[in-house]
């Protein structure tokens, strides 16, 4: 029954969406790969809409694999007013393309960097971190520059640990030549590390590439930590290769 009316919900979200993302639009974003990602792109745009009206976004590293859209459906087609995104790189689409950079505040930078962080001057009503906590060298450092920054609605999508398969609370690295001693209960996951290294691709060996497995439990019990309560929650296989062990997740934070 349950199953049933989440595939309901999810096919009219699809219908919705797809006359949002328009053919023309999608032409667009060009690194998008439509097939792979539509279930995921569907579930990060409704996780904004849950939240609106809002009349500003910060949209932390927006920019690898989707060239901006989230913030450009901010800005399209929630009309938000004010639009800001962070990123340190920038795509060849994006660059070549003004359509995509249309009324988005774009600054070049490291939002894990304090100085940079202190630039921004103003704060946003809704932040964005979509796939971008378990890539810093230091999450909760950089989890408390970005929420510095948000007043009303902090949203996470990322790849996690479910809590089946983890204890709760955890966080472990798993990339990084020096991952592996820093992993605890070494003996009994050393199978699986070479697994989950393979969960990405050649560069997690290089230590620059910086890959976190988190618990849902961890990031609720680190926001609560810091002043932030869950609202919302939802899970999702994606297209996350050994989903036996991953999951993808969103889920939305509200300030205390
Ligand atoms: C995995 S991609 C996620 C892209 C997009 N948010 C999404 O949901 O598909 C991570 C992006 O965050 C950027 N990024 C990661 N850490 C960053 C940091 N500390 N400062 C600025 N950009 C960062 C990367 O350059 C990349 O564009």
């Amino acid at each position: 029954m349950i199953i049933i009316q989440v595939t309901c919900i999810l096919k009219r979200e699809s219908t919705r969406l797809n006359r949002l993302l328009t053919r023309s639009f999608r032409s667009d974003y060009k690194s998008i790969d439509w097939r792979k990602d539509w279930e995921t792109i569907i579930r990060k745009i409704s996780m904004i809409e849950r939240c609106l009206p809002v009349s500003s976004v910060i949209d932390f590293g927006g920019m690898w694999g989707v060239d901006g859209l989230y913030s450009s459906i901010c800005v399209e087609e929630f009309n938000i007013p004010r639009v800001t995104m962070i990123d340190k790189f920038e795509s060849e689409n994006w660059i070549q393309n003004p359509r995509l950079r249309a009324n988005i505040d774009f600054r070049i930078g490291d939002f894990s960097d304090e100085v940079f962080m202190s630039s921004l001057k103003e704060s946003y009503d809704l932040a964005l971190a979509y796939d971008v906590l378990p890539h810093q060298r230091d999450p909760i450092h950089t989890l408390s520059l970005m929420l510095s920054k948000t007043k009303k609605f902090f949203l996470i999508s990322q790849a996690i640990l479910p809590e089946e398969i983890m204890p709760r609370n955890s966080l472990i690295l798993l990339s990084g030549s020096r991952a592996k001693k820093l992993i605890p209960f070494h003996e009994k996951w050393t199978k699986e590390i070479n697994y989950w290294a393979n969960f990405s691709d050649a560069t997690i060996m290089d230590s620059d590439h910086w890959l976190w497995g988190m618990t849902p439990s961890f990031i609720e019990s680190l926001m609560a930590g810091l002043g932030w309560r869950i609202i919302h929650r939802e899970f999702w296989r994606g297209w996350l290769p050994k989903s036996s062990k991953w999951k993808l997740c969103g889920l939305i934070f509200t300030k205390i």
